[in-house]
């Protein structure tokens, strides 16, 4: 359903907020979970090429059982469509594949940190790409955003070069597939949940080549061994829960994207990172100098000047 016939039909003002609120709960909680199982599983088994692979056919896996079995209702798609969604599979392909090497390089928090600069990139890209001219507080808020950013990476105590740029890349990515999402959706009869699993169809038929050029079967078989021994036979269900948990996340944004504004979804998608940035700092016992916390808090609190502005 689209905004305006859940509109029509009318739920209360409240039920709404509160179907809201228990959309973006879970998408956090999500999140979360997929943070740490995913860190667990690169610290111990650095290939994020293959992860992000596993995590893209895994979700991939679990709708089409679904559709087959009728526990979801299979989308009724086109060529026109799949066309429209390639733009968007790929910018989704990046952008996933670059945070998860950045976060093979770099502890969570910091990927996130630079990752909540979001707003900046989509900023700039509407502007010098797509001639779109903002207000001027939208502008000023990127000043905090970008310095939050700067700040929190000079004084980053495990910089990376790599890290850096692959969550750099990721924000750049994002935003592409947000724009490109958002046309993608509109006036179209494939729900979220529906839509995202096409996204992950698509998107792990064009992940999949780079991953075995780029890693490829002798690395990751090598790896898994090691990784087995060291581990046990539990990384397998970390391996598991990363891969499930991403597909979980991403659906229900995908199914919030449906009922909200992008802005609102932008809103959410930082106050996600803050739960993400605080419980990988408790769980990794990352170190973090009260400079770099600073420049973080910086960060987040631009963000919310830049959704205040944007408003
Ligand atoms: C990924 O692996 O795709 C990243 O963790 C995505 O990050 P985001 O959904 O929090 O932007």
């Amino acid at each position: 359903a689209d905004r305006s016939e859940i509109e029509a039909a009318g739920p209360s003002e409240a039920a709404k907020k509160v179907k809201i609120g228990i959309y973006f709960a879970t998408w956090w909680a999500l999140n979360v979970v997929f943070n740490i199982y995913n860190k667990k599983v690169l610290n111990a088994y650095p290939y994020p090429w293959l992860t992000s692979t596993l995590s893209l056919a895994c979700g991939s896996l679990m709708m089409l059982i679904s559709w087959a079995t009728g526990i979801a209702e299979a989308p009724k798609t086109d060529l026109e469509f799949w066309k429209t969604l390639l733009p968007v599979a790929v910018a989704h392909t990046i952008g996933h594949v670059a945070a998860t090497v950045s976060m093979s390089k770099v502890a969570v928090s910091f990927t996130h940190i630079i990752k909540s600069g979001e707003p900046a990139f989509s900023v700039l890209v509407s502007r010098f790409l797509l001639g779109e001219t903002f207000p001027v507080p939208v502008y000023l808020s990127l000043i905090p955003i970008i310095g939050g950013c700067a700040l929190a990476a000079v004084t980053e105590l495990n910089f990376n070069m790599t890290g850096f740029m692959g969550a750099m890349i990721s924000n750049l990515a994002f935003v592409f597939r947000n724009i490109f999402s958002k046309k993608g959706m509109k006036g179209n009869s494939v729900s979220g949940m529906n839509y995202y699993a096409c996204l992950s169809i698509l998107s792990l038929a064009l992940l999949t080549p780079f991953a075995i050029a780029v890693e490829g079967p002798q690395m990751w078989a090598a790896g898994w061994q090691i990784a087995l021994s060291q581990i046990g036979p539990q990384f397998i269900w970390w391996v598991v829960a990363q891969s499930v948990f991403y597909h979980l996340y991403n659906q229900v944004s995908y199914m919030s994207l449906d009922e909200i504004s992008p802005l609102t979804f932008s809103i959410g998608n930082t106050m996600k990172r803050i739960s993400v940035i605080v419980s990988s700092i408790i769980i990794f016992h990352t170190p973090v100098q009260p400079v770099n916390a600073l420049g973080a808090a910086i960060a987040v609190l631009g963000t919310f000047l830049y959704s205040q502005a944007k408003q």
